[in-house]
């Protein structure tokens, strides 16, 4: 293992509040208990595309990002130094740019690279490992459905947010006696609406794991009726699985709104839909995001230390652990159709619209 006196650092894909709080702790580590200088670098990997745009976080650099969301480094959710997309006489072409990123990083005197990010800055985080690089990854998503790790930091300031709203938006139902459907963050699996479906006593959710029909949804909204519950709250994950009469609809609006629409034909009722959107991704982090976004950052610097390359930190049983990335990518963690989150919110009478 060749002495560290030199990390980088870079923050790619989607932006999640606690990705300043692992910056923080990254620098902070690295230079207090190991004295090595930390080069921030810009925009994820593109960074090293321009080394020029790199420079030198210090600890005045990260003095007061604790509770900010976003991420002072920036951040795309596009460049792959490996199938980068440039302009050449006017024509689109993809060029694998792996060994300029490797050669700048060297440049720039940086011995390793931390890289914060979701599935796929990972597996770049991996490719770019497989050809010599020194590189350590840092999980990150609001979705939470990283397989590697328990929870992932900015799924709970996005949970909250999404409570936040739901709680909002019932009173108003309540008032108005009208189905309301709230869309929240959720590409692939369901946890967002899940939990802040829960915490915000929603009356159907429906999650990418649970197929639903409409008639099913309306059904049960007609029976609230029968007991004098005039208004329905309803949390859909963006990455709901349309039933097919709604599928030919897909490009004609958010799943949110398609739904709602759809709800309101079949009940005869008013329907109001609100999407959350990128509300869910900003904000300052709650204390738990703080608080495992510094874990990580810890853990990333003490791995560089012990020369764990190719790994990624993660939370296991609630201690911080590491796991080979190849192990930790490509694998979704979705919403368990039978297990406690479904069956609790089962048990209480929620219906997820099957
Ligand atoms: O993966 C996180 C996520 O927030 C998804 O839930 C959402 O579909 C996506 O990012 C949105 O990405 P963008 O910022 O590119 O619109």
């Amino acid at each position: 293992m060749s002495a560290i006196r030199c990390i980088g650092i870079c923050t790619g894909g989607g932006d999640a509040p606690g990705l300043n709080a692992v910056i923080r702790a990254v620098v902070k580590c690295a230079f207090l208990k190991y004295r090595w200088k930390v080069i921030g670098i810009p925009d994820g990997f593109d960074g090293l595309i321009w080394p020029e745009k790199s420079y030198e976080l210090t600890l005045k650099s990260v003095s007061g990002i604790l509770p900010r969301g976003g991420t002072i480094l920036g951040t795309t959710n596009r460049g792959n130094p490996f199938r980068y997309c440039i302009v050449e006489d006017g024509e689109e072409i993809i060029r694998d740019i792996s060994d300029e990123v490797i050669a700048n990083a060297g440049k720039l005197g940086i011995d390793a690279v931390i890289s914060i990010g979701g599935d796929g800055s990972q597996k770049i985080a991996l490719e770019l490992f497989h050809k010599g690089m020194q590189i350590v990854g840092v999980p990150k998503t609001i979705d939470n459905d990283l397989s590697a790790t328990e929870v992932t930091f900015g799924f709970d300031t996005a949970v909250n947010t999404a409570t936040d709203a739901v709680d909002k938006i019932h009173t108003t139902g309540e008032a108005h006696h009208r189905i309301m459907v709230v869309e929240v963050m959720g590409r692939d699996a369901g946890w967002i609406a899940i939990q802040a479906g829960i915490a915000g006593a929603a009356h159907v959710i429906l999650i990418p794991e649970i197929p639903f029909t409409i008639e099913s949804v309306c059904k049960f909204v007609r029976a609230r009726e029968g007991y004098g519950k005039h208004f329905t709250i309803v949390v859909v994950a963006e990455g709901v699985k349309l039933p097919p009469e709604l599928k030919d609809n897909r490009r004609a609006g958010t799943v949110g709104n398609l739904i709602g629409n759809a709800i309101a034909v079949c009940a005869n009722k008013e329907v109001r839909v609100s999407v959350l959107g990128h509300i869910q991704r900003g904000g300052t982090p709650t204390p738990f995001d703080r608080i495992l976004a510094t874990r990580f950052g810890v853990a990333a610097v003490d791995l560089v230390a012990q020369g764990g390359f190719g790994k990624m930190v993660c939370l296991h049983c609630g201690r911080i652990d590491a796991v080979d990335i190849d192990q930790a990518i490509g694998r979704i963690k979705t919403v368990d159709p039978n297990g406690q989150f479904v069956q609790t919110a089962r048990a209480i009478g929620v219906s997820f619209g099957d």
